[in-house]
């Protein structure tokens, strides 16, 4: 397995659409194999391919304390929602910056695994975000394209003050 290099904004790589998996091989299982190992070494609790630079529709999550509930979506989509929540986001692509986005409370899920086997999930919560958070990754979307123009200012000037520092320090 190998850790990936993440794709930081703004790379305009983050903005490409994932096409659809349509082969699944010994490949995809170590692509998938090696997306986890680069959110766990990250210490990230999802990762959608874009961000590893591979524009197929995968993505991997972990959202339990103890690291060990993977979970791998392929060809995901969200065929049903309900409510909306409030929760403080982050993202690999964006280190050290969090904004509070409203999303779905709940989503229904139709994917695949990575042996192709078809997969519904019901997501609740802090999943359900991180779901939604990856799927938009997939479709060219980041977390703070949701803000205000004011408040995503602030958030990317303050990226470029802590890049700038951790390459000074
Ligand atoms: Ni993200």
């Amino acid at each position: 397995m190998s850790v990936l290099s993440i794709l930081e904004f703004p790379d305009p790589r983050l903005r490409t659409k994932a096409a659809p998996v349509t082969v699944f091989d010994a490949e995809l299982k170590q692509f998938v194999a090696d997306m986890f190992e680069t959110m766990y070494a990250a210490n990230g609790v999802g990762l959608a391919a874009t961000q590893v630079n591979l524009h197929k529709r995968v993505l991997v999550a972990d959202m339990s304390e103890e690291r060990n509930q993977p979970l791998a979506l392929v060809n995901a989509q969200i065929v049903a929602k309900e409510g909306s929540q409030v929760y403080q986001e982050g993202c690999l692509s964006f280190p050290g910056i969090y904004a509070d986005v409203t999303r779905a409370l709940k989503v229904t899920v139709k994917a695949q695994d990575a042996d192709g086997k078809e997969i519904t999930l019901d997501a609740e919560g802090p999943l359900a975000v991180c779901i939604q958070h990856e799927l938009d990754h997939l479709a060219g979307k980041v977390f703070v394209d949701y803000l205000s123009p004011l408040k995503r200012n602030l958030l990317l000037k303050r990226l470029e003050k802590q890049r700038k520092q951790a390459a000074s320090a």
